[in-house]
C-alpha cells in the first residue's frame, strides 16, 4: 500500500516548500510525493541535461505543480482505472490535473472523447504534442485551468490522480453530477465517501498502483409511498437507511440509478428515475414494486 512518506523522507520537501512559501496544504501535497521525487532523481538530472541541450521542455517528475506536484499514473494502472470505470466509446471523460496526457490519450485510442484539465501550461504543450504523435489530437484535448473553477458536469467518466484532501474537496461537487457518473481516483480516497470498488496492479507497477471507483449516487432520500406502506430513506453518500412501514431496511445501497434493499426476507431491486422508483422484488414477495416520492 501506497502510504505518505515517513518524516525523514518528506522532511526536505517541507522545507523547499515552506521556503517558496507554500500553504499547509501545497507542502503536505509535495510531501506525499517526495519518496518519488527522491528515486527520481537519478532519473531528471539525465532529463535535465536534454532539456538544456535541446532546449524543449522536458517534464521532471516531482516537478511542483499548484496544487499537486506532478507524477504521472504508470501506464498498467491508467488502463485498469479505464477498465473498472467500463468506459466505452460513448463516454467523455476528464482528467483534472492531466499532466503529460496519458490518461485522455490513452482514453482515446480506446475511442472515448477526452479532455484534459491541467494548470502547468508547459505540460499541456507537452500532452498536445503527445496526443498528435499517437494520432488522438481530434479526440484527446487539454486546457490550461485550474480544476478548481473548472465545470466537468459534462463528463461521465472523471479520472484523478491528486492528493486527499483535494479528492475530498472536490466531493460536494462530483455528487452533483449526473447520477452514473463514474469517478475514478489513483490511489487517493475521498474523505468518508467509500469507493463502491478498488483494483490493484501489480504487473508494471511498484509504486501508486491501486485505483477507486465511486459511481454517483441519484439521490433516494425522503418519504415514498410503496404500496401501502410508507417508504422512509436516510441516505449517506451510496448508503441507504431507513423503514418500510415499520420494518428497518437492510443492506441498502444506491448505485448510479440502480437502488437495492431489503426488507427482511425480501430483496427489493429497482431504478430510480426523478420522484419515482420501480423494480422486482424477490424472496417471498415476488413481482413487481413501484414507489413515488411524497
Ligand atoms: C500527480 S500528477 C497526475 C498527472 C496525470 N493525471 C496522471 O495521472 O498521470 C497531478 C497533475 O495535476 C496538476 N495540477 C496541480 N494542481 C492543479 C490545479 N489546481 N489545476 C489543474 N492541474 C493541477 C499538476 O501540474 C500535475 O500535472
Amino acid at each position: 500500500m501506497d502510504r505518505v512518506p515517513t518524516r525523514a523522507s518528506s522532511r526536505p520537501a517541507r522545507a523547499l516548500a515552506a521556503a517558496a512559501g507554500w500553504s499547509g496544504k501545497a507542502r503536505a501535497g509535495l510531501a506525499i510525493f517526495a519518496s518519488v521525487l527522491l528515486v527520481a532523481t537519478a532519473l531528471s538530472s539525465v532529463a535535465q541535461e536534454q532539456s538544456n541541450k535541446s532546449g524543449a521542455f522536458e517534464p521532471q517528475v516531482g516537478q511542483a505543480g499548484k496544487d499537486v506536484v506532478w507524477v504521472p499514473t504508470p501506464q498498467s494502472l491508467v488502463n485498469k482505472m479505464l477498465e473498472i470505470a467500463k468506459a466505452t466509446p460513448q463516454d467523455y471523460l476528464i482528467d483534472l490535473g492531466s499532466g503529460d496526457g496519458r490518461t485522455v490519450i490513452t482514453a482515446a485510442q480506446k475511442g472515448l472523447t477526452a479532455r484534459g484539465i491541467e494548470y502547468n501550461p508547459q505540460m499541456v504543450e507537452v500532452a498536445q504534442k503527445a496526443a498528435k504523435a499517437a494520432g488522438v489530437a481530434d479526440r484527446a484535448t487539454f486546457e490550461k485551468a485550474d480544476l478548481f473553477e473548472s465545470d466537468f458536469s459534462k463528463a461521465q467518466i472523471i479520472t484523478m490522480f491528486l492528493l486527499p484532501w483535494i479528492n475530498e474537496k472536490l466531493a460536494p461537487k462530483l455528487l452533483e453530477l449526473k447520477p452514473g457518473t463514474r469517478i475514478v481516483s489513483n490511489t487517493f480516497q475521498m474523505g468518508d465517501w467509500q469507493a463502491d470498488e478498488t483494483a490493484t496492479v501489480t504487473d508494471d507497477c511498484t509504486n501508486y498502483c491501486k485505483a477507486l471507483l465511486w459511481i454517483v449516487p441519484a439521490k433516494a432520500a425522503g418519504s415514498w409511498q410503496l404500496g401501502e406502506a410508507e417508504l422512509q430513506l436516510e441516505q449517506k453518500y451510496q448508503m441507504l437507511s431507513g423503514k418500510l412501514g415499520p420494518t428497518e431496511i437492510t443492506d441498502g445501497r444506491v448505485r448510479g440509478t440502480e437502488v437495492s434493499f431489503n426488507v427482511g426476507d425480501a430483496k427489493y431491486t429497482g431504478k430510480i428515475e426523478g420522484k419515482t422508483m420501480s423494480g422486482t422484488v424477490s424472496g417471498g414477495r415476488n413481482g413487481n414494486w413501484t414507489a413515488t416520492q411524497k
